[in-house]
């Protein structure tokens, strides 16, 4: 039988990722998000796991680099991959929001903002476009990689459009949230090659998940 191969995110949905595969039977050995070993390969389920940056996931599956991924649907949709999404994890809640300093917190926000050139910085630059030019705001978006809540407290940018879980960072940081953009959770995504290739075994990791998760509703 040949290795299926998953692509697991770093960060925040790495464990609930990891625990989704064990309860399918398909981890039997440790998996560690600092491995410096980069492929770990399950001989027993003749599964192998990578473990990336959440925004390279979609890039590796749609490349057939993997198998299978897991994803927040905001890096998915900023990514706009060429991806099978078969299923909805519902983990990893949060939201992806603009935000910024509290005096930006009027009724009028936004007829204020498309008066001025604000600058906003974001990793999700393609996602924030968007959003702007449907309400025609008029804004320089700076491309960062981290610590977006920086921007505003050093003067980098006005606002901000970056994922909201908890609200502490921002609370941390004086700012406030202003609008969401988007609701996020996590998918399961699969390359589209091997969901004919090796039809079988992907589907029945699908429906496996599939019936987790509606264990889980139960
Ligand atoms: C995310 C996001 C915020 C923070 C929000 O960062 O970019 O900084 O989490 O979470 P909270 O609302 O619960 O405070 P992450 O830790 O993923 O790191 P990065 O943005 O610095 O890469």
């Amino acid at each position: 039988m040949s290795y299926l191969t998953v692509a697991l995110p770093k960060g925040r949905l790495f464990e609930p990722s990891v625990d989704l595969f064990r309860r399918l039977g398909l981890v039997n050995i440790d998996l560690q998000e600092k491995s410096r070993q980069l492929i770990l390969t399950d001989e027993k389920s003749k599964m192998k796991f990578v473990i990336v940056r959440a925004h390279d996931i979609p890039t590796y599956v749609e490349h057939g680099a993997a198998d299978f991924g897991i994803v927040g649907k905001d890096v998915l949709l900023e990514k706009s991959s060429d991806v099978y999404q078969p299923l909805d994890l519902k983990f990893g809640r949060c939201r992806l929001s603009i935000a910024g300093p509290k005096e930006f917190k009027k009724p009028d926000f936004w007829e204020e903002l498309s008066k001025q050139h604000v600058r906003i910085a974001s990793k999700f630059t393609n996602l924030s476009r968007e959003y702007l030019n449907e309400r025609g705001i008029q804004a320089d978006l700076i491309k960062l990689y981290g610590s977006i809540e920086l921007a505003p407290l050093t003067g980098l940018a006005d606002l901000i459009i970056d994922i909201v879980d908890t609200g502490k960072t921002l609370q941390a940081n004086g700012l406030v949230e202003l609008d969401t953009l988007l609701e996020v959770t996590s998918w399961l995504i699969v390359n589209k090659v091997s969901l004919t290739t090796q039809f079988d075994r992907v589907d029945q990791i699908i429906k496996g998940m599939q019936k987790q998760l509606e264990g889980e509703k139960a």
